[in-house]
Formats: C-alpha cells, sequence, structure tokens
C-alpha cells in the first residue's frame, strides 16, 4: 500500500529538500520532484494527496522563469505555494507580482487577518501574550502526537515570528482569494483560497526561525490535504524488510559494513528481514580510529550475531601507501586496494552460497555460481541528485560503503538500496528504532580513506598510532562535556612539521596535533565549532601529555569554505 503523498515541486529553493523533511517529520510521507518533471511520472503515485511549491531564485515575472505545471491545479488537490511557488500561484491565477521596493531577508513579524484560517491549524494555535504559539509554547509540541488546544484567548492583533527571503511579492490578489497575513513589506504574507485547498506563503515555514513552521506543513498535510501520518520508523522497518524479502527471495545479500550509521543500518534491517541470507563484509584497511574495528565486530557479530566476515587487510594498505605523500596518491591507492580487497572477499564469500535457484546441476553435485545481491546505504538526497541530473552520471552509481572508489561494473551482484527512501535523520530514527548503539546512529561521518588523510605526509604505523591516541583524547573528552551531538565532525590531525618545546627542563623537538572540529548541516559549507577553551585546555594537556612524541596542540580555526573540514 503506498503511504499518502504530499508532493513537494523543487523550483530551486536551497530549502526545496528540508520542505520534505520537515513534512515528512510530520509523518506524512513526501517526495521532492523537480518542477519540469513529467506529469506521468508525478501522477504515477496513486496516493498523491497534495502539492507545495517550493521556493526558488527566479521572478516569476522574468523570461524562462520556472512555469507552474498544469497538472497541478488541474488534478483539483490542495497546493500550498512557498514564496516563488506562492508567486506562481498568483501569476498563474490572475493576481500581480511586483519586485517588492525593500528586499526582505531574515527573521519578520507577520499579522494574522484570518487566525481560523485551516491553513493556522483553525483556530487551534493558541494565542498568548499576543503572539500566536502552538499550545503548549514551542515548535517541538507541534510533533503529530500533541494534542493541538483551541485558541484560549484573542488578543488582537495576533503576530506570528516567520522568516522571509524574497524579492518578489503580490500586490493584487487572485480572484476569489483572500489575505490571510501581512507584514509590514508584504501586504500578502500569506494568503488563501479554502474552497480550492489553494494557500500561499511569502515566509519559509520549513526553517526553524519559524517556530510554527511545522504547526503550519501539519495543517496543510493533515488538515487540508487529509494525509495519514503513517511515516514512523516502525512502519518503515516493516515494509522495507518485507519488500527486501519479496525481492531477494532465497538468495544471499552482501553488505559492506564501514561501522558508518548508513551501512550499520542497511545491515541492522537486512538482518531483521531476511536473517543468515544476510553476510556483512568489513575490511580493517588499518586506517581506522581506536577501538572502532573492535566495536563494528563487537556490535554486529557478537551483540546482533550478524554473519559478519572481517578482513584484516591493514599490511596490503599500508604497503601500497608507503612513501607516498600526496593526498590525492594516497585516496586512489587505498581506492583500488579497497576494490581488490572486497572483490577477493566476495568472491570468497559469494563461492559458499549455494542458493537453489542458482546453483547448476552436475549429475551428483551442485556447482555455486557467484550471484546474489550487494546492498548499499544509498540514501534520498543521492536518488534526488541523481534524478534531478545534477551529477554527472544519471544512472544510479554504485558507491562503495567507503566511497573510496567503485565496485567494478562487472560484479555479478544486483543492487538493494533499503534506505533510497530515506533522509540522514530518518535513517538515524530507523537505526534508534532497530536497537543500535548510540555510538553508531550518532557517530560523526568518517572519510573512506580514514585516518591516511589525517596524517599528513607519509602514512606509517607509528604515526597512524599517535595520531588514534591524540584523536581518542579528544573524542572522549569532548563526549564527557557533553558536547559530541552539539558538533557535525571532530577529530585530530598529525600535522608533517615538528616544532620545539620544553618538557621538565628539557628541550623537545617533536610532532604538532591540530584539533577540528565543525558544525554543518551539509557538510558543504561548515562552521568551526566554538569549542570552551577549558574543554580545549584539557584536551590540549592531556594530548601533550600522554601521547609521546606529540609537544603542541594547535586548534584550526578556518571555515568552509575557504578551508575543507579535512586538511588533504
Ligand atoms: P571536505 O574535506 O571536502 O569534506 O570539506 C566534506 C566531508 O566529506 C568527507 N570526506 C570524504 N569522505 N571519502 C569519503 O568517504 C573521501 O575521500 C573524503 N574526503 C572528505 C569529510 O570527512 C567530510 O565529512
Amino acid at each position: 500500500m503506498p503511504h499518502d503523498t504530499i508532493i513537494v515541486l523543487d523550483f530551486g529553493s536551497q530549502y526545496a529538500q528540508l520542505i520534505a523533511r520537515r513534512v515528512r517529520e510530520q509523518r506524512v510521507y513526501s517526495e521532492l520532484v523537480h518542477w519540469n518533471t513529467p506529469a506521468e511520472q508525478v501522477l504515477a503515485n496513486q496516493a498523491v494527496k497534495g502539492f507545495i511549491l517550493s521556493g526558488g531564485p527566479a521572478s516569476v515575472c522574468e523570461p524562462g522563469a520556472p512555469t507552474l505545471p498544469t497538472y497541478v491545479l488541474e488534478s483539483g488537490l490542495p497546493v500550498l505555494g512557498i514564496c516563488y511557488g506562492m508567486q506562481l500561484l498568483a501569476h498563474n491565477l490572475g493576481g500581480r507580482v511586483a519586485p517588492s521596493q525593500a528586499r526582505e531577508y531574515g527573521p519578520a513579524e507577520i499579522e494574522l487577518l484570518a487566525a481560523d484560517s485551516p491553513l493556522f491549524a483553525g483556530g487551534r494555535l493558541q494565542v498568548a501574550s499576543g503572539t500566536l504559539q502552538v499550545a503548549g509554547g514551542t515548535s517541538q509540541d507541534a510533533s503529530p502526537t500533541s494534542d493541538l488546544q483551541p485558541a484560549t484567548c484573542n488578543l488582537q492583533p495576533a503576530t506570528l515570528p516567520v522568516w522571509m527571503s524574497h524579492g518578489d511579492r503580490i500586490e493584487r490578489l487572485p480572484a476569489g482569494w483572500q489575505a490571510l497575513a501581512r507584514s509590514s513589506n508584504s501586504p500578502y504574507a500569506a494568503m488563501g483560497d479554502p474552497a480550492r485547498g489553494a494557500y500561499g506563503l511569502q515566509f519559509h515555514p520549513e526553517v526553524t526561525h519559524t517556530p510554527q513552521g511545522p504547526a503550519l506543513l501539519r495543517a496543510f498535510a493533515v488538515d487540508i490535504c487529509g494525509a495519514a501520518a503513517d511515516w514512523t520508523p516502525a512502519n518503515f522497518i516493516a515494509e522495507a524488510s518485507a519488500a527486501v524479502r519479496s525481492q531477494v527471495g532465497q538468495a544471499h545479500v552482501l553488505c559492506g559494513l564501514s561501522g558508518g550509521v548508513d551501512s550499520s543500518v542497511v545491515a541492522a534491517l537486512l538482518h531483521q528481514a531476511i536473517g543468515d541470507q544476510l553476510t556483512c563484509l568489513f575490511v580493517d584497511h588499518g586506517l581506522l580510529r581506536q577501538g572502532e574495528a573492535e566495536q563494528v565486530i563487537d556490535t554486529f557479530q557478537r551483540h546482533m550475531q550478524v554473519p559478519l566476515v572481517a578482513v584484516n587487510a591493514t599490511e596490503a594498505f599500508l604497503t601500497d601507501l608507503a612513501g607516498v605523500a600526496d593526498p590525492e596518491a594516497k585516496r586512489k591507492r587505498i581506492g583500488h586496494r579497497f576494490i581488490r580487497v572486497f572483490e577477493e572477499e566476495s568472491a570468497r564469500i559469494a563461492a559458499q552460497w549455494i542458493p537453489a535457484s542458482a546453483a547448476v546441476q552436475h549429475s551428483a553435485f551442485s556447482v555455486p555460481r557467484s550471484i546474489g545481491y550487494l546492498a548499499q546505504g544509498t540514501l534520498y538526497p543521492d536518488v534526488i541528485e541523481s534524478a534531478s541530473g545534477s551529477r554527472e552520471q544519471a544512472a544510479r552509481t554504485i558507491k562503495t560503503h567507503h566511497n573510496v572508489g567503485g565496485l567494478p561494473e562487472d560484479m555479478t551482484f544486483q543492487l538493494i538500496e533499503p534506505l533510497r527512501l530515506l533522509f540522514k535523520d530518518e535513517v538515524r530514527a530507523v537505526g534508534e528504532a532497530l536497537g543500535l548503539p548510540e555510538e553508531i546512529v550518532w557517530r560523526h561521518p568518517f572519510p573512506g580513506p580514514g585516518l591516511a588523510i589525517r596524517v599528513l605526509g607519509e602514512v606509517t604505523w607509528p604515526r597512524l598510532e599517535t595520531l588514534r591516541q591524540a584523536d581518542a583524547i579528544l573524542l572522549e573528552e569532548l563526549r564527557a562535556a557533553g558536547l559530541y551531538r552539539a558538533t557535525s565532525q571532530v577529530f585530530a590531525v598529525l600535522l608533517p612539521v615538528k616544532s620545539v618545546g620544553v618538557m621538565g627542563d628539557n628541550r623537545t623537538y617533536a610532532d604538532v596535533v591540530a584539533l577540528r572540529a565543525v558544525t554543518t548541516d551539509d557538510f558543504m559549507t561548515a562552521d568551526w565549532a566554538r569549542l570552551p577553551y577549558d574543554l580545549l585546555a584539557r584536551i590540549s594537556n592531556r594530548i601533550v601529555n600522554e601521547v609521546a612524541g606529540v609537544n603542541r596542540v594547535v586548534y584550526d580555526i578556518t571555515p568552509k569554505p575557504p578551508g575543507t573540514i579535512e586538511w588533504e
């Protein structure tokens, strides 16, 4: 049974994915499609209950601007236009859109002119101190399980803090539409034609700076579109398990496991779905952090009893890296070696599979054939990017679980990608529901080439060990300070220079460790984390005192851009 679906049409907004995520947070399934995706493709989903038109950088008045696909209004389904999407609705229905005198960007306040509109939850938003709030007070309370209470008082004017970002504005409404809200700069900050279930918002309900945004999106999706709020981790797990079972039948599935959240959730999900038909392959390239290989093996093999083949290929990787200092050369060598190890080991594993359907009968015995499925943790953003053609190859790419290269095309595996409908935060929710430990579900991302790109210059085992110790101290202190979840990626880097120091009465000439801690939403841009000085002091003291051969610690205060997150 398909889930009731809200289609988000992407007109180029940086927030388009966020809209779909926010709708899903209200437990209503939502898909993001490029605005000119063919109608047949969009409407092939029988369970479409409504449309949201995203914002976008264009102006509806300029030639060549994205247009409103005719099927949206012809469908008779509810529609919500956000910013550019609102202007498109107005423009198409006979309203007037014009450049605004002053661009409105940032926080703003809107005055509600029709607080009882279905879009404002039909009066189920509570008025407090003249400001509308979701009953209970915080946007958290707009969760699907909360009971929104009827308005308890009616202070006027009721205002709502929102986030604006637009150049054009609507100057005349289309016939039959009414103004639902205004701001000092926009006479129509919200508009609606309740009879046809059509609405427009000049502001962005999807960003956190619009605290009542979740409640508005829920009102649209659930109340106005009538979509069922059934998109939950438990439902996803049940449906994805059933789908995998019917896809693979009795065949075997190989899952490359890195210990990162995506491959771990794939492994846990598949194990729940098909039990011992799953084999996980974990390649330890010797470039992991302290205790990491043991943790992966312990979690999956011992606790979850997932059949796991762990290969320690450290020697082969380090041999390949000997004498190599160039970052890209390191990546290439690691990538090539990874493919070779993965190929060899997977062939060995597949040779043991004798699925009845794949076995070729030779009078008295069966000949195993290397047939099976390869599972990988492709996520929804990858699928969206491929579909929109923004990637070089629209064809589905096979990414290894380490992202260090590509698996060869002639492998006899078919792909299964059970997470291809999920955003990262949904993967985490599913991981939690599957009982994966917190350290795995909330693990910071770790690059495929591992510590090889954090030991600057040549990678040797002693230098890897030095870095591992420093990194372990950094992460231990970060966790102890309760700041692991508040940061996006935190690690130590071993620099290829020595510096002079003094320890006791002795002059030292030893290694320098740099600490890198960033916060980011998407890893495309990032800011350095303002870690407390006393935490930095503790980390620095411990590293210099406990890690032999290190006498200096520095903190990287470069944002991305112009820096990158990694140093190589
Ligand atoms: P940069 O350093 O480009 O990193 O700002 C952005 C994110 O990508 C990760 N990263 C990699 N991940 N293979 C990977 O699987 C790589 O070669 C690689 N290089 C960088 C990095 O850790 C950060 O999360």
